[in-house]
């Protein structure tokens, strides 16, 4: 397991992440999602070891995030490919340096471009969604229990972001636990089993389908006619029903709308 307990982190007096507490299970998918300047990153670079807590702790399978390396794969938001090389050198020289035999290396990037069926170029001409691929295939080769992905989608075509979505189930399928940024909610949702908003603070963290129910203390009356929409809270919905003489629809919220009224609530 990985959590993180009370973590807080300043950059010149400027709080950043403030008392964050979360744990993330083997065989899970967990995501930190929030707007840009949320922290994300920050907490992240905490996880691998990057940065130092001021206040707080981190444990990765008990141990302090500086001796985990060989249970934690990490691309960082970052991060680029290493240009000059193909794509099998790049995994390749990963492996390499994780330790692994150059035998060991040669078969693990085999298996791993074939899995994510990534084409043998030079990385330098790869796509910005083969790119990423080359990348977390690079922060696989050591086997990791654990893989840290800090926006492996953001500025991917629909294509590429869809296969790297196929790539972080089948991992998490495999067994794989996953922490993973993103500042798509459709994405969070689609790909975890539970979310942290993360804004400085955590706002609201939930298993994904329970989000809604949780914290949308309000459902969404819709004319249907007209399509206008009431927010009503759940104590006045029959009567607030009673007294319509058009055909309504009653629903939960979208996430998208609890989002934003979470997010707008974030202390300055
Ligand atoms: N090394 C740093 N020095 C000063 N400020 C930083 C540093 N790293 C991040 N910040 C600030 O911390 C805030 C959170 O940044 P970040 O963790 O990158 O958020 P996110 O990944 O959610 O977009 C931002 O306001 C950013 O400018
Ligand atoms: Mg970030």
């Amino acid at each position: 397991m990985i959590s993180g307990t009370h973590i807080w982190k300043s950059f010149k007096g400027k709080v950043v992440n403030e008392d964050v507490t979360f744990s993330v299970n083997k065989g899970e998918v967990v995501s930190f999602l929030g707007p840009n300047g949320g922290g994300k990153t920050t907490l992240m670079r905490q996880i691998y070891g990057e940065l130092k807590s001021d206040k707080g702790e981190i444990e990765i399978d008990e141990m302090d995030p500086y001796n985990a390396l060989d249970v934690l794969g990490v691309v960082p938001q970052d991060v680029d490919v290493m240009d000059g090389l193909t794509s099998f050198e790049h995994i390749y020289i990963m492996g390499m340096l994780k330790g692994l035999s150059r035998r060991e290396a040669k078969e693990m990037t085999e298996e791993l471009m074939e899995r994510f069926s990534i084409e043998n170029k030079k990385v330098d001409a790869l796509s910005g969604g083969n790119k990423r691929k080359v990348l977390i295939a690079s922060a696989l080769t050591s086997s990791p229990k654990y893989l840290i992905l800090d926006e492996p989608t953001t500025g991917l075509d629909p294509q590429s972001r869809r296969e790297v979505w196929n790539i972080i189930s089948d991992l998490k399928r495999a067994g794989t636990g996953i922490i993973l940024t993103t500042h798509y909610l459709e994405e969070a949702e689609k790909l975890s089993d539970r979310i942290y908003f993360l804004n400085r603070k955590i706002l609201l963290f939930g298993k994904t389908g329970e989000l809604r129910k949780k914290f949308a203390n309000y459902y969404q009356v819709i004319n249907v006619e007209t399509g206008e929409k009431y927010n009503v809270r759940e104590e006045e919905l029959l009567s607030f029903i009673r007294n319509l003489n058009y055909k309504y629809e009653i629903r939960l919220p979208d996430l998208d709308e609890i989002y934003d009224k979470v997010i707008s609530n974030e202390p300055n």
